[in-house]
């Protein structure tokens, strides 16, 4: 694999990735680790890889992500928000995991992050209809706290037909929304959706979904990604060197939004 070698500025730093255990997150964590960042990984299952600390945490519980923020010793210089759940599972759970549990874990961490730092989290291809959807994911993102956001979930059946979907799009919009206020403290905040990556979560979706539907997302490009490939483009977002870089929703797709924003098809 390549080295991040310190270009992108991650020797010495503070860093925390959720889904530190599998697929995107580990190689995530893993280009970290090899940049000299100190990595503080989080999962509900635990990590095999050298990180300085690891916290073992279920995002879909309140009282577990106020403790293990309190563990996190600050400053924090960039979070990296991976850890989520397949559309297979429960729809609560995949809000709570993929949305309600990582906004609450990010909005906890803000406070001891110092100015010039980052967040970036994993949206999907799959939140693609937020614009569909804008006032109400505007409702949910204005929800104050965990509790608040899970009751909303509970109550529109929107939140829940398609979770996962929905849980991506709310990524898009809170990342959109908070952009504005995190920079006032001079923290950016950016989200990617990437198209179809080779992960454990993939081969899991690909058990109930046909492949020609997973591979139609990687028609551009002609294969799906890697996770260090999605990998590398969290840590450029999240780099010092994209300080100009805030609120965007970066597609890492191989060309499969700009396709479909345009009406280009295969021949
Ligand atoms: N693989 C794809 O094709 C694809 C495409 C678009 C977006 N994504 C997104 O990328 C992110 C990473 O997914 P991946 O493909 O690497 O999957 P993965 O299953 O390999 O990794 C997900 C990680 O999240 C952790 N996790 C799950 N539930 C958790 C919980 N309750 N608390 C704490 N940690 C939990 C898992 O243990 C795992 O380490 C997810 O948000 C996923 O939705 C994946």
């Amino acid at each position: 694999m390549d080295s991040a070698a310190d270009s992108l500025g991650y020797a010495g730093k503070r860093v925390v990735v959720t889904g530190c255990r599998s697929g995107i997150g580990a190689a995530t964590a893993r280009l970290l680790l090899d940049a000299g960042a100190e990595v503080h990984g989080i999962d509900w299952q635990d990590s095999d890889l050298p990180l300085a600390a690891f916290t073992r945490l279920d995002l879909r519980d309140p009282a577990a992500i106020a403790e293990a923020v309190k563990a996190i010793a600050g400053p924090v210089d960039a979070l990296f928000n991976c850890a989520g759940l397949p559309p297979m599972q429960p729809p609560l759970d995949v809000l709570k995991v993929n949305f309600i549990g990582t906004r609450m874990l990010t909005e906890a961490l803000l406070d001891r992050m110092p100015a010039g730092s980052a967040i970036v989290s994993v949206g999907s291809v799959g939140g693609a209809r937020w614009p569909q959807h804008l006032p109400e994911l505007r409702e949910l993102v204005a929800t104050a706290d965990f509790a608040a956001a899970l009751a909303w979930c509970e109550t529109h059946e929107l939140a829940q037909a398609d979770a996962y979907g929905f849980s991506k799009e709310a990524i898009a919009v809170w990342t959109m929304t908070a952009s504005a206020r995190t920079i006032a403290q001079g923290v950016r905040i950016n989200c990617t959706s990437p198209g179809s990556v080779q992960t454990p979560m993939l081969a899991a979706i690909e058990q109930v979904t046909p492949s020609e539907r997973i591979d139609a997302v990687a028609a551009q490009i002609g294969r799906r990604s890697t996770a260090a490939e999605q990998a590398w483009v969290l840590l450029m977002l999240n780099s010092p060197r994209a300080s100009y870089l805030n609120g965007v929703n970066l597609p890492a797709d191989g060309g499969f939004a700009a396709a479909s924003a345009v009406a280009v098809r295969q021949a």
